[in-house]
């Protein structure tokens, strides 16, 4: 892991790594964020892992400004004003994804909502351009540790399972952006952070509050989203005739099943983590009666894989 000064060279250096499907921590003016491209579902599934997050928790995708996130969400009235008063800033808002949208699946953990924002710091800005895509960043800290404000937070908390860290001081506002769930006819503050709600409400109105004790779309809320129209039978060794089979690792000889798709010959889990939520989406529409899925190991972001699978093979309750 290496912290780098910030000069025209090591942005680029970062842009590269971001290129190559690599991760790279960045500076924003509310956290330190560990960004992949938006886009690449691969690259993405690196984030997880980088984190040790145990769950596929939706990320915001970053852009340099307003006008690219055009095509990837659908942007409202309400949406068009605060994005034009408060981006670039500590502003996150939470849209219906566009139907040609290029976000990976992966980025919003496959919900029908994306989170963007625009940040307000010259060296995420600088950095956004010259990658010239998409960023999808958490904050830059291991899994239930703290945020980052500082490069030595990252370096701290990610230690080697980040490969490099832009160094842009301190963040300015210390605090994660606050995020505005949009996708109802009531706004909501789902989580409050470096804008206060009552600049929000003197635009758009009174907003709803998340519910006491709940998380922004924590991953346990979540269960209906995350599961196929389908059954699923998980830790199936063979598929019937009429199942779908989600397989991981070398299969000898001919599977069984209807249809096939393995989600890493290899048996990566991080690749498979990055095809997961694509195949579940194929094989549902593949006119089969279930999926039967291999077992994953539970080691790596196969346990982020296995929550996923446990929350979609669970009997339906909403
Ligand atoms: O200030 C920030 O927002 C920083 C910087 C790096 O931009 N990022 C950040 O990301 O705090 P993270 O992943 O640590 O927190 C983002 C929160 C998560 O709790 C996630 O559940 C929620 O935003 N979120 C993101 N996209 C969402 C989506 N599509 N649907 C629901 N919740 C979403
Ligand atoms: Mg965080």
């Amino acid at each position: 892991m290496r912290i780098l000064a910030v000069d025209d060279n090591a942005i680029n250096e970062a842009a590269a790594l971001l290129a190559a499907g690599d991760i790279v921590a960045f500076p924003t003016e509310t956290v330190y964020g560990l960004g992949a491209d938006a886009t690449n579902a691969q690259a993405v599934a690196k984030i997880f892992a980088a984190k040790e997050r145990p769950s596929f928790n939706p990320l915001i995708t970053h852009a340099a400004d307003a006008s690219l996130l055009l095509d990837e969400a659908v942007f409202d009235s309400r949406a068009q004003e605060l994005a034009a008063h408060f981006w670039p800033g500590p502003l996150t808002l939470l849209l219906p994804k566009a139907p040609n949208s290029k976000i990976a699946n992966l980025t919003h953990a496959d919900l029908p909502a994306i989170g963007v924002r625009v940040p307000h710091h010259p060296v995420a800005t600088a950095l956004l351009k010259a990658f010239g895509g998409l960023i999808a960043a958490p904050s830059a800290n291991r899994s239930n540790h703290l945020s980052p404000t500082t490069p030595q937070h990252v370096a701290e908390s990610l230690g080697s399972n980040v490969p490099l860290i832009l160094a842009g001081g301190k963040s300015a506002v210390g605090l994660e952006s606050t995020i505005v769930d949009l996708t109802g006819t009531q706004a909501r503050i789902v989580r409050h952070g470096g804008i206060s709600a009552e600049d929000i409400e003197r635009l758009i109105g009174p907003c709803g509050r998340a519910l006491p004790g709940e998380a922004p779309m924590a991953p346990g809320m979540l269960a209906k989203h995350y599961a196929p129209r389908i059954p699923m039978r998980l830790n199936a060794l063979n598929a019937q005739d009429d199942e779908a089979f989600l397989m991981f690792g070398p299969v000898l000889g001919k599977p069984s099943g209807k249809v096939q798709l393995n989600l890493s010959e290899g048996g990566d889990v991080v690749e498979a983590a990055a095809n997961l939520f694509d195949y579940l989406h194929k094989l549902e529409n593949a006119d089969v009666s279930r999926i039967a899925v291999m077992p994953i190991p539970a080691h790596g972001l196969g346990v982020a894989i296995n929550d996923r699978l446990s929350r979609g093979a669970a009997p339906q309750t909403a």
